[in-house]
């Protein structure tokens, strides 16, 4: 059963071989294991895309970002893409109809059924309250909301150092000569230009700060000083992902197989 905490394991295989430990103790996803599903929340520039990375490697869930897909679109030149393109290089927001379609089709694959990570969605509170009922009929919840907070000052800094990897997407900090995964030459990001860097923080700010008190209200929200070296965040980030009590039975689950 998906959603409620346990899955059947296909016939012949042992459990010993399906319940790999990770940090902390959490099984990591695979049959037998409990589905993690987490949210990273916070500013452009609070960590997101680097703890996410760290996160998929330790669980071995993927990494769902909703940046990074419309990037993808971009560099294919899809016609969404082409809609995408101009929005993303002025900071402003793709319409909640388009994004809440693509992020439906994103988590009903069959890879999302032992969790995943959450990156940049929900950014508003249409799309927030458009992404419980896509949960309620997943049969699933999410098991910890991780906001990481860092002041504004820092984010503007970040932001116009930052590079990127324009194959795998991974972030890096100013003065890095290449990919570390795939040696690609690292490049800045369009977004990261100084004329889209505040229309992107007023956007935050505005249409999705409010949607911290949608998940407030259920409880889930662990705060995280997104302050200090990539390692310590990274160290509470994994605490708090792994919190013994961080799953609940969801209450209106509507199982689909
Ligand atoms: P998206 O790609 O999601 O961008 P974002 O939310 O603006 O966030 P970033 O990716 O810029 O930052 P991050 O938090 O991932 O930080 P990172 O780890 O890279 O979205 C882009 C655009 O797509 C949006 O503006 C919008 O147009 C559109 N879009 C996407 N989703 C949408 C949605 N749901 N609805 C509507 N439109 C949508 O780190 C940043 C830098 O800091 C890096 O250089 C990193 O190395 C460094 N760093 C990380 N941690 C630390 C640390 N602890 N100390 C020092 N440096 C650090
Ligand atoms: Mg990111």
């Amino acid at each position: 059963m998906w959603g409620g905490g346990r899955r059947s394991r296909p016939e012949g295989l042992s459990e010993k071989l399906h319940l790999p430990t990770v940090w902390g103790g959490r099984p990591k996803a695979g049959w037998g294991a409990p589905d993690l599903n987490l949210l990273l929340y916070g500013a452009p520039g609070s960590g997101k895309g680097t703890q996410a990375n760290m996160l998929r490697e330790k669980f071995g869930i993927p990494h769902i970002a909703t940046g990074d897909m419309l990037r993808a679109e971009i560099a294919a030149g899809t016609d969404l893409g082409k809609q995408a393109q101009p929005i993303l290089a002025a900071g402003k927001y793709v319409s909640d109809d388009i994004m809440i379609g693509i992020v439906r089709s994103r988590l009903t694959q069959p890879d999302c059924k032992p969790g995943f990570i959450m990156d940049g969605f929900p950014r508003t509170v249409p799309q927030a309250r458009a992404l419980d009922d896509l949960m309620t009929d997943l049969g699933k919840r999410f098991d910890r909301v991780i906001y990481l907070k860092v002041p504004i000052e820092e984010l503007l800094e970040r932001l116009s150092g930052r590079l990127v990897c324009p194959r795998c997407q991974r972030t890096y900090p100013p003065g890095t000569a290449a990919c570390a995964v795939d040696g690609s030459e690292l490049v800045q990001r369009e977004d990261d230009k100084p004329e889209a860097v505040r229309p992107r923080i007023e956007i935050y700010l505005e249409k999705t700060v409010p949607v911290l008190d949608h998940y407030r209200v259920g409880g889930l929200v662990s705060e995280i000083d997104g302050r200090g070296t990539i390692e310590e965040i990274s160290r509470q980030v994994l605490a708090a992902a792994s919190a013994p009590g961080a799953r609940r039975p969801h209450p209106q689950a509507r199982v689909k197989a």
